[in-house]
């Protein structure tokens, strides 16, 4: 295994409100991600991708567990700067709630590198700021422009510059092309594969899309309420996955047989989706909703063990069709 930047160990989140249920968004969460590999993690709304994605860059306490960036336990930002800032950045779905509508470009960029006194002059700023401008593909034309004059391609690219801008190790990227048009998304996703090739970058690249992760992905995390379910390097986990749920998700990403067909949140055509909120039923949490479910699967809750090398799963049927025929796939096509 490679230098791991960050590290998070049996994470739990709870939100509680003096009305309504507790919210438990995270379950027990394990991850890790290498130097200059993108951590892929996919799961329909409401599975807990952006509660990790706070935590992760400690803009949130995680209710139990702990996460670690380069070894140093994470911990909430103390007068509104968080130590971790210079490692990790976060860049999010929506580019303009992110950018200071008040605020030109060169502005924004500037003021970040005041803040960690990267550069000390006006001019230096600005010359810092044009060549970060640069690093994402816009022109110093888009200096002096406010985020209004912005496309949500641009703002986007704008948002990614000024992560950029503290030379951080590693990017959590919350869904940051869901908000944009389907022309331009592709060429933001180039543009982060360019900025990981030239920097050495790590990424945590959040999706609720599998087809997306697969364009960057080296390992993928899949989560199902609040807990990671299957994970392993990119290959296996796409081709041949160990959970049903992640072969719902996979038979989705438009493949040539036709005659698969599931919807784009991985129910089985004609199914009724369960309210993905509150306590999740006994047993494994999928088996409402899946196809392969036996009475144990009502009762007993699977843990997420290592059934292959490097490849985890939380399943039992899958458990038990390694252990038989190591070699075959565990889930039929
Ligand atoms: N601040 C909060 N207070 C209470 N509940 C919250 C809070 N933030 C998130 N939740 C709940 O935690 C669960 C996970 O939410 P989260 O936003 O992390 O999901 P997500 O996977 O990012 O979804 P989406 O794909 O829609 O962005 C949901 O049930 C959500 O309602
Ligand atoms: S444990 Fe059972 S219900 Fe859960 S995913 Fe596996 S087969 Fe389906
Ligand atoms: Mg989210």
């Amino acid at each position: 295994m490679g230098e791991v930047i960050l590290r998070a160990s049996q994470v739990t989140k709870e939100y509680r409100s003096r009305r309504g249920p507790l919210v438990r968004a995270l379950r027990g969460v394990s991850i890790a991600v290498e130097a200059g590999r993108t951590l892929g993690i996919v799961g329909e709304s409401g599975c807990g991708k952006s509660t990790l994605a706070r935590l992760l860059v400690g803009l949130e306490p995680a209710t139990s567990g702990t996460v670690e960036l380069l070894g140093r336990p994470v911990a909430p930002p103390r007068g509104g700067r968080s130590p971790f800032a210079r490692t990790v950045q976060l860049v999010f779905q929506d580019p303009f709630s992110s950018l200071d509508p008040r605020l030109t470009v060169v502005s924004a960029l500037a003021e970040v590198l005041k803040v960690h006194g990267l550069a000390t002059s006006r001019e230096a700023r600005r010359a810092r700021a044009a060549a970060l401008l640069e690093m994402v593909a816009l022109g110093p034309r888009f200096l002096d422009r406010y985020p209004h004059e912005l496309s949500g391609g641009q703002a986007q690219r704008v948002a990614i510059a000024r992560a950029l801008a503290v030379e951080p190790r590693l990017l959590v990227l919350d869904e940051p092309t869901s908000a944009l048009d389907v022309s331009v998304r592709a060429e933001v996703m180039n543009l982060l594969v360019r900025l990981q090739d030239e920097l050495g970058l790590s990424y945590v690249f959040i999706s609720h899309d599998l087809a997306m992760v697969r364009h960057l992905s080296d390992e993928i995390a899949v989560m199902y309420l609040g807990a990671v379910v299957e994970q392993g390097p990119y290959g296996p986990v796409l081709e041949s996955s160990l959970h049903p749920y992640t072969a719902a998700l996979a038979a989705a990403v438009p493949v040539p047989d036709t005659t698969r067909h599931v919807h784009r949140d991985g129910r089985p055509p004609g199914s009724e989706a369960p309210p993905l909120t509150g306590e999740p039923p006994a047993g494994c949490p999928y088996h409402p909703r899946c196809a392969l479910a036996e009475p144990v699967c009502t009762t007993v809750r699977p843990t997420l063990d290592e059934l292959l090398p490097g490849h985890l799963a939380a399943c039992h049927v899958a458990a038990r069709r390694v252990a038989v025929a190591p070699g075959a796939p565990p889930v039929p096509g």
